[in-house]
C-alpha cells in the first residue's frame, strides 16, 4: 500500500514571495553582522587608543629626560623618538575623539570666547609652516565679531584640522582663514588654492578613515570626521565647496554668546 506522501512529489522550490522574504532576511542578517563587526572594531580601537596613552607618555618623558645629558648623535635620535611620540599621541587622541563622537559620549565645554584670540593663535601656529612651503597664509576678520559661545580648545582643533589639510594639499598660492559675524553668530572659513575635490568624493568627505584615492595621504583620515563631530556639538554644520584645479573652501558657523545664553 502506497501512502499519499509517496505519490505526491514534495516541491523543493519556493514561491517568488517566499524567495523575496528569505533574500531580505539574509540581507538583514548580513547587514546586522556587518554592523556588529564595525561596532567591535570601534570598541577595540577605542580601548587600544586609551591604553596606549600611558606608555606613550612614559616613552616621551624618558626621551626628554635623556636628551638633557646626551651627546650630539644621541640628541638627534632622541629628537626622532620625541617626534614619533608626538605623532602617535595625536593619532591616539584623534581615535579617542572619533570613538567619543560615534558613541554619542562627546561633550563640549563652552565658555565666552573671543574670535580675535583664536585667529591670532591660528596665525602663530601656522605662519611658519606656510612660509616654509612658500604659501601665503592670510588671516582676516570682517566686521565686528561678537563674543562666541564655544569650547575654545575644540574650536582651535577644528580650525587646525582644516588649515593643516589645506597646507598639506596646496603647492602654490594662498591659504585664507577668515571670520565674519553678525549679532547672533560668526562664520569661520578656510579656503585654499589646492587641487580641489571631485564632486563624487564630497558625500564621503566627512566619513572617518576616508581619503581621496588620488590624494597625498597625510594621516589616518580622521580630521574631517572630527571637524564634523565638533561643529555639530556646537549646533552648527560644516559646508564645503570645491572645484578641481582651483581649490576648496570649508566653512562653519559658531553661535554668539548673546544668542546662545540669552
Ligand atoms: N582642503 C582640501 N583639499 C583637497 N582635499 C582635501 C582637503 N581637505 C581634505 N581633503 C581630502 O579629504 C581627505 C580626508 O581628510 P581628513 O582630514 O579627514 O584626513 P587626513 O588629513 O587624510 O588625515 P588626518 O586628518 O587624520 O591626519 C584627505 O585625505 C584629502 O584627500
Ligand atoms: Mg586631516
Amino acid at each position: 500500500m502506497s501512502s499519499i506522501a509517496a505519490t505526491i512529489p514534495i516541491r523543493k522550490e519556493t514561491t517568488p514571495f517566499l524567495q523575496d522574504v528569505r533574500a531580505e532576511a539574509a540581507q538583514a542578517e548580513s547587514i546586522a553582522s556587518l554592523e556588529k563587526g564595525i561596532r567591535s572594531r570601534d570598541e577595540v580601537l577605542a580601548i587600544v587608543a586609551h591604553d596606549l596613552r600611558n606608555p606613550l607618555t612614559v616613552i616621551k618623558t624618558s626621551a626628554a629626560l635623556l636628551q638633557m645629558g646626551a651627546g650630539q648623535e644621541q640628541q638627534e635620535l632622541l629628537s626622532m623618538i620625541l617626534n614619533a611620540c608626538g605623532q602617535m599621541q595625536s593619532l591616539v587622541n584623534d581615535l579617542l575623539d572619533v570613538a567619543r563622537i560615534e558613541s554619542g559620549g562627546f561633550t563640549v565645554e563652552r565658555t565666552r570666547v573671543e574670535a580675535a584670540d583664536v585667529m591670532e593663535e591660528m596665525r602663530r601656529m601656522f605662519e611658519s609652516a606656510a612660509a616654509e612651503k612658500g604659501l601665503r597664509f592670510d588671516v582676516e576678520t570682517f566686521g565686528a565679531i561678537p563674543p562666541l559661545y564655544a569650547d575654545r580648545n575644540r574650536l582651535i582643533q577644528i580650525l587646525s584640522n582644516l588649515v593643516s589639510n589645506a597646507l598639506r594639499v596646496t603647492d602654490r598660492g594662498t591659504i585664507r582663514l577668515t571670520v565674519e559675524g553678525d549679532r547672533d553668530k560668526a562664520r569661520f572659513s578656510v579656503a585654499d588654492t589646492g587641487p580641489g575635490i571631485a564632486a563624487a568624493e564630497l558625500p564621503h568627505l566627512f566619513d572617518r578613515f576616508w581619503q581621496v584615492r588620488s590624494s597625498r595621504r597625510g594621516g589616518a583620515g580622521l580630521g574631517l570626521a572630527i571637524v564634523k563631530g565638533f561643529v555639530e556639538a556646537h549646533q552648527g554644520t560644516v559646508e564645503v565647496t570645491s572645484e578641481i584645479g582651483r581649490g576648496s573652501l570649508f566653512s562653519f558657523v559658531i553661535p554668539s554668546y548673546a544668542a546662545a545664553v540669552a
